[in-house]
């Protein structure tokens, strides 16, 4: 079994660009797919999530191709998909199978669509209760779960609440609003990442957002576009964080995508004091990107719940492995959704904290992480339960630690991250290092 020893840490020290940003990969490619003509998306994610998505647009007819980091994709148009012999794989990732579910509701033939065992565990209804409000036929396993089977046809627009806060539901239910006639709206009262909202305005759809409803009129041509994905800002919080363990760090990290659904760990992190900042802020492809400075500084932690949890909800992994690197240490509220990701983060992170000596104290919908007076963190072997961003936020946790903390199964970071681990060595060994 494969594992990553990580040694405690005199200095991260960079100017690095991450791979690009994988909710915008996924939603560039499958609207590629619907899309007529040839679409060019550049720094599309590497990440086996991304690949995923393509593998299974590939599946229904899509020709894809791979040119350098970037890929070429000859849409269909909308009703241009063609009935997948098997049965779709959507590997590890939440979004494809959700995501596709909506646009597979509009299409006329029957698809299954599944995934790993991680996938095939997690609550599927929150999208089928849209969907089948709109029309499709869809069934699962004891009406939750993957294996999908969705039998697509002609679709009503619909007025939805999502029951949680959830960008992949908003983009289910907008996704087969495109193929029903009339005006599909989704309300949200937490504004969810909206890079499904922007990529469809760039491709000619009309789309709006007011008092937080999203409004999206059916039948739209969706323009073939090029579009260059910037960097991914949940993958940045691993090394913003690192800046804030290791004394004497400092990083640059250039294009990053700063959508402002995205940039709520910019602020938070901001608030605890950590030196962070944002320049060469720009506009490209309907998303902001921009270079983002961090320095060393003490933090001091804090308390995250409400609609903060929602917007910070990819980032509460490494901000709990920074709770024992703060002051006054950080608790996480309104999470129960942490408990149906890739894994059950809550009991996963309380699980490898404490092997680490932190002060911790789970709750059912968050956790707390006693902060600096707790003691320094030990080095401990990390079980990731096969999820990426635990891998990653402990890796990065050990940085700090007392002793060698060791990653098991480390391979799991290629979910979101591949090259993580390289990236992480590189800054550690960076050549203005002191
Ligand atoms: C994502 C939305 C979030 C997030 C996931 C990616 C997306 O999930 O956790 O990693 O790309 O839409 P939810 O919609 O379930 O909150």
């Amino acid at each position: 079994m494969a594992k990553r020893r990580i040694r405690p840490a005199k200095a991260f020290r960079g100017i690095l660009t991450l791979p690009g940003d994988k909710s915008i990969s996924h939603r560039s490619a499958i609207l590629a797919a619907l899309a007529e003509g040839k679409s060019e998306i550049f720094n599309y994610s590497p990440s086996a999530d991304c690949e995923s998505t393509l593998r299974c647009l590939r599946a229904l007819g899509a020709n894809i191709e791979e040119k350098g980091s970037g890929i070429i994709i000859e849409g269909k148009g909308l009703s241009g998909w063609a009935k997948p012999r098997k049965t779709l794989d959507a590997g590890n990732s939440g979004t494809t199978i959700r995501l596709l579910a909506g646009a597979l509701a509009g299409q006329n033939f029957l698809a299954e669509i599944s995934g790993d065992g991680s996938l095939r565990r997690r609550p599927m209804r929150r999208v089928m209760e849209p969907l089948r409000q709109m029309g499709a036929k869809i069934e699962a396993r004891e009406d939750e779960f993957a294996p999908l089977k969705i039998e697509g046809g002609a679709l009503r627009a619909i007025d939805y609440a999502p029951k949680v806060p959830s960008a992949q539901v908003k983009s289910a239910v907008l996704l087969a609003g495109l193929f029903a006639e009339g005006e599909t709206i989704v309300h949200e009262p937490v504004h969810t990442r909206d890079h499904t909202e922007l990529a469809l305005r760039e491709m000619g759809a009309a789309i709006t957002r007011q008092d937080g409803a999203v409004r999206l009129q059916g039948r739209p041509k969706l323009k073939a576009r090029q579009v260059a994905v910037p960097g991914d800002i949940s993958a940045a919080t691993f090394f913003l964080a690192a800046t804030l363990i290791v004394p004497d760090s400092e990083l640059i990290i250039q294009g990053v995508g700063l959508n402002p659904t995205r940039t709520t760990i910019l602020d938070f992190l901001a608030a605890m004091g950590a030196p962070v900042s944002v320049v060469a802020l720009a506009s490209r492809d309907g998303e902001l990107t921009g270079d983002v400075n961090v320095h060393h500084a003490p933090v001091k932690g804090g308390k995250i719940s409400g609609a903060l949890t929602a917007r910070l909800i990819d980032e509460l992994p490494m901000l709990a492995a920074l709770g024992p690197y703060t002051e006054g240490g950080i608790e996480i509220r309104d999470a129960k959704e942490l408990r149906v990701k890739e894994s059950d983060r809550i009991a996963v992170m309380a699980e490898n904290l404490r092997k680490m000596g932190a002060e911790v104290e789970e709750f059912p919908d968050g956790i707390r992480v006693g902060g600096r007076a707790a003691g320094r963190l030990r080095g401990a072997t990390i079980d990731p339960h096969e999820d990426h961003r635990i891998a990653m936020a402990f890796a990065i946790a050990g940085l700090g630690a007392e002793g060698e903390t060791v990653i098991r199964d480390p391979h799991c970071v290629a979910i979101s991250f591949p090259n993580f681990f390289e990236l992480l060595e590189s800054l550690l060994k960076a050549p203005n290092e002191k």
